[in-house]
């Protein structure tokens, strides 16, 4: 679910945006004007307004394609996807920085991350694992959502001298609803005020019970600062997914997802893929949501330009003909002409779901309560 901003907001409530900042600042929310909203504020700031809001799913009525199972035999491992997650500032970039030998954290505007990397990472032992880093903000939901959904394994990382919080929360709900596993980074234990146990316990008032405490998640105690813990983390995250027996195959055409897209100058659109399954290789044809296009060029996340590129790597891809959603599922087709085809079927679609919603303001209005 894709939220709307304040702005957006207060032009179909037919009020100022002035006057919706100032709400959210009654609720105790201070936001600018192009901020995004999350679900409960905007209901929230509707009914002060006399407003109930409807959601309603942009992608309802698309079918998905038929993708043809894997014959067993064509299978082989695949690295595992992994997705950290966790509260604003607890870390997360900072653990996958050390993992990664980088810098990107000092980097950030204001320290906060506002999409999702997607890093890939060898192990000391030459395994290689797929790293995607979301953003703690609470703005970001619909980030942290679509993060849980494109991976294996959620890192849930708690900053040991702070508490469980919203985002964490939010996280713990956004990996169970996905189906997907969780270990825990309990962060920052290099700080005087690290209070571990505190945290697990608040953990476990949400269903996150460690091994420790005779439940199912692994924990690990770490910092990004020394480094301390994360090779314990590491291999406790390649234990678990060994476990799973991850695998795709390589020897098909790709299907994967977009983590994010944008509009660069220089390069026309580019988005950032996760392949799923195949190999996705320069000239396929494919479509992502109500877009199409064929690959241009693939680059990973050094700069450098890849030919083709199997399951669970992560790439910048340029070739869209339009920009594609942050979740929409690309696939590979056959040939041009099918992708253009499917492409357009599911933008009329998406033009009719829009019509029905800002119809549904309309009807909205002659229910005002006030
Ligand atoms: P968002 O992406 O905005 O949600 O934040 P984040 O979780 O990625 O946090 P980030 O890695 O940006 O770190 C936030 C702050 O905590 C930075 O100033 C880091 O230097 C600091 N920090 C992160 N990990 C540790 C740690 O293990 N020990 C100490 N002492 N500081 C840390
Ligand atoms: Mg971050």
């Amino acid at each position: 679910t894709e939220f709307i901003t304040v702005s957006d907001l207060a032009d179909l409530m037919g009020v100022q945006a002035n006057d919706v900042i100032t709400t959210c600042m009654d609720l105790g929310k201070m936001v600018s004007i192009n901020q995004r909203l999350d679900a409960s504020t905007m209901e929230l700031v509707a009914e002060e307004y006399g407003y109930e809001i409807e959601f309603v799913d942009a992608d309802e009525g698309i079918e998905e394609i038929e993708l043809e199972e894997d014959d067993p035999e064509d299978l082989e491992p695949r690295a595992p996807i992994i997705t950290v997650m966790g509260h604003v500032d607890h870390g997360k970039t900072s653990l996958l920085d050390y993992i990664r030998k980088s810098q990107v954290a000092e980097g950030e505007a204001g320290g906060i991350t506002q999409h999702v990397g997607a890093y890939e990472v060898e192990t000391d032992d030459g395994r290689p694992i797929t790293f995607l880093d979301t953003p703690g903000h609470e703005a970001f939901t619909a980030m942290r959502s679509r993060g849980a959904q494109a991976t294996d394994i959620v890192i849930l990382v708690v900053a040991a001298d702070d508490a469980v919080m919203p985002q964490t929360i939010e996280a713990i709900n956004h990996a169970k609803a996905a189906g997907v596993s969780i270990i825990v980074a309990i962060n920052k234990m290099d700080k005087p005020g690290a209070k571990p146990d505190k945290i697990k316990q608040q953990l476990a008032e949400h269903d996150v019970i460690i091994e420790e405490y005779g439940g199912e998640n692994q924990c690990a105690e770490v910092s990004a600062k020394t480094g301390e813990g994360i090779p314990d983390l590491l291999e406790k995250v390649l234990i678990e997914s060994d476990l799973m027996e991850l695998q795709a195959n390589p020897d098909r055409k790709a299907d994967g997802v977009v983590l994010e897209a944008r509009v660069d100058k220089g390069k026309g659109t580019v988005a950032n893929i996760l392949v799923q399954n195949g190999t996705l290789k320069v000239g396929d044809s494919f479509v992502a949501g109500p877009c199409f296009g064929r690959v241009r060029a693939m680059e990973n996340e050094l700069g450098n330009r890849l030919e083709e590129a199997g399951p669970s790597e992560p790439l910048q891809l340029t070739g869209f003909n339009d920009i594609p959603k942050a979740g929409d599922k690309l696939v590979v087709l056959e040939d041009e002409q099918k992708a253009k085809d499917i492409a357009s079927q599911r933008q009329q679609i998406r033009r009719e779901q829009e019509l029905r919603q800002s119809s549904h303001v309309s009807l909205d209005d002659l229910s005002r309560r006030l």
